[in-house]
């Protein structure tokens, strides 16, 4: 009777913890996919391995507006400046191709036309930046309008830091100058060239691979 108790006691026992487990132990392994509490995310100016990470923005102070001063507010005293005020090399303008592809791309577009992704899901007052409205526009203003917003754009300030938006302006007027570029703007050696039909093809779409049928 007490032996057959004992059994029954044992078996439940074992169901038991099968069942539920040892509940209340901390689990160090989250899983795929998730983040654990506590996660602090990379900062924006933590070191990238990428090769283009060596420039203004990955400066140890490079960081948010601090200053009242041109660089970090657009101003030059109560008008907006223009002028990027940093040295426009290969690598400013890379770095502000990348920003402007991850930051502002989904919106305005790659080419800025005002035709990113999210217009098709309903942002309608999404603006082109080729009008000739922006195109004339002081930089120092589109720097306060990247970094505060302007009525349905959001302030982009808190994500992106000064440095960068610079590197994005210097981007973007090089955008607006690709879609206006009169033959002045062709150095005269390579004018000829513009009659040459074009050598670098896109490659040749592959025709995509068939399916394959599930195997019965
Ligand atoms: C989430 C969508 C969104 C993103 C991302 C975005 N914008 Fe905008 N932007 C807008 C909208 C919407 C407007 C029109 C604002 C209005 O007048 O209502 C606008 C307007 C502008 C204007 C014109 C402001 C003016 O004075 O009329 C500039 C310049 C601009 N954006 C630059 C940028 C740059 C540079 C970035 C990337 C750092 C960016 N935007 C990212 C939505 C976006």
């Amino acid at each position: 009777m007490l032996r057959g108790f004992f059994v029954i006691f044992l078996l439940c026992t074992i169901a038991i913890l099968a069942v539920f487990g040892f509940r209340g132990q901390v689990s160090t392994a989250p899983p795929l996919g998730t983040v654990p509490i506590g996660y602090e995310m990379p900062k924006p100016h933590a070191p990238e391995t990428q090769a283009m990470s060596v420039g203004p923005w990955s400066h140890p102070n490079a960081s948010f507006s601090v200053g009242t001063d041109y660089y970090d507010t657009g101003k030059m005293g109560d008008h907006w400046g223009t002028g990027i005020p940093l040295e426009v090399t290969r690598e400013l303008m890379e770095r502000g191709q990348q920003r402007f592809n991850i930051t502002c791309a989904m919106c305005h577009g790659a080419a800025a036309m005002g035709n990113g992704i999210v217009k098709q899901y309903g942002l309608a007052t999404v603006v082109s930046l080729q009008d000739e409205r922006i195109r004339k526009m002081s930089d120092g203003e589109i720097f306060n309008t990247i970094t505060n917003g302007k009525n349905t754009m959001m302030a982009y300030g808190p994500n992106i830091i000064v440095p960068d938006r610079w590197a994005i302006i210097a981007y973007l007027r090089s955008l607006q100058r690709s879609q206006n570029a009169v033959i002045a703007d062709v150095p005269p050696e390579h004018r000829a060239d513009l009659d040459k039909p074009a050598e670098n093809k896109p490659p040749e779409a592959k025709p995509a691979a068939k399916p394959e049928a599930p195997k019965k």
